[in-house]
Order: structure tokens, then C-alpha cells, then sequence
């Protein structure tokens, strides 16, 4: 139990945060696949990320790290042996998801397993257009456990029925170590670390207009990668500074690809004080800093369907700042988020709600009514690392102390979260 609460302290200084998730696994991955050696500077040690790693070890690779800069021994996908153990997934998404289109292609068999939140979460996004291609996975309810038998794939040509990165991913993946061309449609623009990492590492793909194709059977080479901060991360401390009276934040160094910029772009459309400006680009992926200052006055906005992927992470921050708004404001188009790590549109009403918000789940998301203060309460995180760090945010607006059960989940994504909290809340 953590108790929180803000004696009238706002957030102030400059901060860098950790390196992005979504980059760090991507940068194991393509290392391990590449022939040569990958050096990766700013990892994110999160145990997310870690599964990343350990998985890879597992499957043959030497990794070393050393703090946030791991460096990766590839021998290209003959350096890969089938595993004598399960490959333990942890709670990671992302891990499992990307990992099968890759197992999927390579003659091994290999089991999965998980804890228990990531083998609720569905697996069928990602078996479904693998066994299009021709894999052999089998699980009992398209959840983890599962088992791969790899080997033997088909080029696709593949439509996402969902809007994620995770699955464009995986089947690209799997087109890379398949003979022929696999081509991903996405209808809407999600994340798209993979496509603009593969370069970096000798690979080719090609991406015009909706579609993404990539060419089967290429040789990848050992790469340097630079991760910047995760956006996703300086999402809390933006959501933060936005609420807390007389904030002014600088964060520095972060991604600013605008396949994940989306939460910005909606706070400033709804008139918050934010200035992002990028400084350069690590590989292909823009990098820069943020300026974010209290911004009373916000107006509600609606959100469109095709911006939620680029902030799908942040739904539950835009809702906190929602309950600030002066009206109503509905999240709309966000399904996607009941499978995520907790069933996010009813962790985050339930945990605003017992923090004092109106607030309520809708068929096709959320409806807030903003405008009154935020009171203290004893919050369960779900063991969601995002719901927990959003409850520590509300924390810093509330009236009396906020009380999380089970804070440690937020080594899922950002083990020095309150260290940092301390560093900017003066
Ligand atoms: C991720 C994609 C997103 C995101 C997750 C990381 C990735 O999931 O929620 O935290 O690294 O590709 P979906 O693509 O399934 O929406």
C-alpha cells in the first residue's frame, strides 16, 4: 500500500524519462534476428522489456547488459535453437505477440506461458492471420498457453480486423523469415516502430499508403540503436503537468513519432499549453523535447477513431483530465482498450469514480462530466501499471490522500516512476 497526496506542490524542472518500451523489445528482437552485433543505448529495465531479453537468451542468443545498454550477440535466425523450457512471457503483450511471428516461422517447437493477467488477454489477433500463413499453433482458447510447432509459412496479405501494432507486427515479422512478399493493410495508422527500425538494421519495407509489405528472407545486420524516452511514459507526467496548478515541465529527449503523439494532439486541441519540438532523429524516429504548463480552461473534444491507436496507452490519462474539463466529454471508439493489461474503460472509470469523478462506461467507451474536485480514496490498481500510475497523477489534484493497493505493478513499464515524481513535485 503507497499512500499519495500533495500538499500544494506543483510540477516544475526538466526531466528525461526512460527509454521507450515499444523500441526496447523491437531492438532485442531485430538484433536477434541480424547477423553481427547490435549495441542498444537507453533500454528500458523494465520487466516488460526484460521478458524480451530472457526469452531471447533463451532461444539461443548472448545478451549482455550492462544498466540501460545491452549489447546483442546475433548469428542471424541460425543462431536461434529450439528452447529446452517454456518461454516465460511475464505480463508482456507485447513479448508474446511479436515473439509468435517469429516462432512461427522457424523449425522449432516452442511453448508459451504467462502470468496469469497476460493468459487472459487474447492471443487470437495474432494465431489467426499466422495460420493463414500456415503455422502451427496450438492453444486452447486462443490464450496463452500455447505451443508452436514453426516452419513451413506462406506470404499473406492481410487486412487488420484490429487496430494494433502488436499484430501488424508479428505478421510482418513472420513475412521477413518467409519466402515471398506478405503485404499488412491497416486502415488506421498504428504505431509503426518495427517498420521504421528495420532499416536501421539492412532490412526493406515498403509502406504506401494504407499497406505495408515487406519482402521475405532478408539478411539483417547488427545495428546500433538509440532508444528515446517513451511518450508513453512522459504521458503521466504531461497529464500531470496539464492539471496541477502553476506546473511548467520541460521533458527532454522523448519520442515524438506521431504514431503515438496522439494524446498531444488532443490536449492541445482541447487548449492545453504544450510545445513539442523536435531535435533530431535516432534512426528514423524523431526525438525532441516537450514544454507542458498548467492549462486551466480546457475545453472537451471528441475523439476520432483513427487517432485512438496513437494514443491507446493514454485513454486512461485523457479520461483524469477529462474530469477538468467544465462539460461533458465522451471517449468514444476505445473497445480495443478491454484488452489490455486490465479491462482499462472499467479500471478507469471504477478507480475515477471512487476518486470522486462523474463518470460512466458507455457501449461504445466513456462519458465524463468534468468540473468537480477530485477527493482521496484506497485504489486498487488491477495490477495494471498504467491504472496504477494514473491513480498517483490523480493524486497530486485530489483533496485527501489517495491510498494504492499493489503500487509494484509499475515496474511493468517504469520501475523509477516515484523517484521521479519526487524529483518534479516541489
Ligand atoms: C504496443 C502496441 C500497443 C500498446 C502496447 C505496445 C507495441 O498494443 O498498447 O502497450 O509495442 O506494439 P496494440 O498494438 O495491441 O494496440
Amino acid at each position: 500500500m503507497k499512500t499519495l497526496y500533495n500538499e500544494g506542490k506543483r510540477l516544475v524542472g526538466t526531466i528525461e524519462v526512460p527509454g521507450d518500451k515499444s523500441i526496447s523489445h523491437r531492438s532485442i528482437m531485430l538484433g536477434s534476428l541480424a547477423k553481427g552485433e547490435t549495441i542498444v543505448h537507453n533500454f528500458l529495465e523494465s520487466e516488460d522489456s526484460l521478458r524480451t531479453i530472457n526469452a531471447f537468451e533463451k532461444l539461443g542468443v548472448k545478451i549482455q547488459k550492462n544498466g540501460t545498454n545491452v549489447k546483442v550477440n546475433g548469428h542471424g535466425i541460425n543462431g536461434l535453437k529450439q528452447p529446452d523450457a517454456p518461454l516465460n512471457m511475464g505480463n508482456s503483450g507485447t513479448t508474446v505477440r511479436l515473439i509468435c511471428g517469429i516462432l512461427s516461422a522457424l523449425p522449432m517447437k516452442t511453448n508459451l506461458i504467462g502470468d496469469d493477467s497476460l493468459s487472459k488477454r487474447p492471443m487470437g489477433r495474432v494465431i489467426e492471420p499466422l495460420h493463414k500463413m500456415g503455422a502451427n499453433i496450438v492453444s486452447q482458447q486462443n490464450t496463452l498457453p500455447m505451443i508452436i510447432h514453426g516452419g513451413g509459412l506462406q506470404p499473406i496479405q492481410y487486412t487488420l480486423p484490429v487496430d494494433s501494432a502488436q499484430v501488424k507486427s508479428a505478421v510482418l515479422l513472420a513475412g521477413l523469415l518467409t519466402n515471398g512478399k506478405t503485404t499488412v493493410i491497416e486502415p488506421n495508422i498504428t504505431r509503426d516502430h518495427t517498420e521504421r527500425m528495420l532499416p536501421l538494421f539492412g532490412g526493406t519495407v515498403y509502406r504506401d499508403d494504407q499497406s505495408i509489405t515487406i519482402n521475405g528472407q532478408q539478411t539483417l545486420h547488427g545495428a546500433t540503436v538509440h532508444v528515446p524516452g517513451d511518450i508513453s511514459s512522459a504521458a503521466f507526467w504531461i497529464a500531470g503537468a496539464v492539471i496541477v496548478p502553476n506546473s511548467d515541465l520541460i521533458i527532454e529527449n522523448v519520442g515524438l513519432n506521431p504514431t503515438r503523439t496522439g494524446l498531444i494532439q488532443v490536449l492541445k486541441r482541447m487548449g492545453a499549453m504544450i510545445n513539442s519540438t523536435i531535435r533530431r532523429y535516432e534512426g528514423d524516429e524523431p526525438v525532441g523535447d516537450l514544454q507542458i504548463r498548467y492549462s486551466p480552461n480546457l475545453k472537451a473534444t471528441e475523439l476520432k477513431a483513427d487517432e485512438v491507436a496513437t494514443l491507446v496507452d493514454e485513454v486512461p490519462l485523457l479520461a483524469l483530465i477529462a474530469t477538468q474539463v467544465n462539460g461533458s466529454m465522451e471517449i468514444n471508439h476505445i473497445e480495443e482498450l478491454k484488452y489490455k493489461e486490465s479491462n482499462r474503460i472499467k479500471s478507469t472509470v471504477e478507480t475515477l469514480k471512487k476518486l470522486g469523478a462523474q463518470i460512466e462506461e458507455t457501449p461504445q467507451g466513456m462519458v465524463i462530466n468534468g468540473g468537480n474536485e477530485l477527493f482521496g480514496s484506497e485504489i486498487d490498481t488491477y495490477g495494471d501499471h498504467r491504472i496504477a500510475m494514473m491513480a498517483s497523477i490523480a493524486s497530486l489534484i485530489t483533496s485527501s490522500p489517495v491510498r494504492l493497493n499493489n503500487p509494484d505493478c509499475i515496474s511493468i513499464s517504469y520501475p523509477g516512476f516515484f523517484d521521479e515524481l519526487n524529483q518534479i513535485l516541489k
